[in-house]
């Protein structure tokens, strides 16, 4: 579906899997959910797997190729087990994030600019598989320059860091946070990166992240899947839409 603004949103549905897995049931299945985002207006549906399956499985990851009408955006860390089963489904894209096993989260961004002869032998394949490869990155120029020097197509820019001071009310803060992450969309889309946002995000912080021009993606997941407890997952992705637009208006 295009958009007003062509400022796409990717579902990332990770979570549903989190409420699956924390019984060992056969439910909420992920795609299901990733249809009926579909039918709400997702652009893209995202899942992340993880080196613990502590929530998307192998079986999802087949069942997303399999059944979805939208690009998926398969992230994943930068390990050899990823790139194999990267290149055995050639999923639309793939977002290469970092990966700690402690973490309950994916914490801070990628480190591009110490690791880049390794990461540009890693994306090689992936980007000739024909898959668009993207470095989950934080607002800094270090890790821009080096994700266009190692032949990225994307970089999506970790506004977890934004949203968090946010949340705890420190806005002067944020608000150099959400400078930087203006600076850096503009500095990679002027390197020919497409760019692309998220972790974090809610009705309360996506405006300021949407209005910048150069971002042509938003993924977001674990606050549409915590609000669709209240108001389900096709008023919560509406909403999610309607503010994005109206940011870019
Ligand atoms: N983008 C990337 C690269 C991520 O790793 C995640 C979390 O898996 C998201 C976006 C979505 O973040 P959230 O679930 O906090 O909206």
């Amino acid at each position: 579906m295009t958009q007003p603004g062509n400022l796409r949103l990717g579902v990332n549905i990770d979570h549903v899997a989190t409420v699956r897995n924390a019984r060992g049931s056969a439910y909420p299945d992920p795609l299901r959910a990733a249809k009926l985002a579909e039918e709400a207006g997702a652009d893209g549906i995202t899942a992340h797997l993880r080196e613990d399956r502590r929530h998307i499985g192998d079986a999802d990851i087949e069942a997303l190729m399999a059944g979805l009408s939208v690009p998926l955006n398969f992230e994943m860390a930068a390990t050899n087990e990823m790139q194999k089963i990267a290149l055995r489904h050639v999923p639309h894209a793939v977002c290469i994030v970092p990966e700690k096993r402690e973490e309950r989260t994916t914490e801070g961004g990628l480190e591009v600019a110490r690791e880049e002869n390794r990461l540009a032998h890693y994306i090689a394949p992936l980007r000739e598989a024909g898959c668009r490869v993207s470095l989950f990155i934080a607002a800094d120029i270090a890790q821009v320059e080096a994700a266009a020097r190692i032949g990225a197509q994307v970089v999506e820019l970790h506004t977890g860091a934004y949203c968090d001071l946010h949340a705890e009310g420190r806005f002067d803060e944020r608000d150099a946070e959400c400078d930087r992450l203006r600076e850096m969309s503009a500095h990679a889309q002027s390197l020919g990166l497409e760019v692309h946002a998220g972790h974090g995000l809610t009705f309360d912080t996506v405006k300021p992240i949407a209005a910048f021009p150069e971002v042509m993606e938003l993924n977001i997941g674990h606050f549409l899947i915590a609000e669709s407890i209240f108001i389900g997952l096709p008023a919560a992705i509406t909403e999610m839409r309607r503010l994005m637009d109206e940011a870019r208006a």
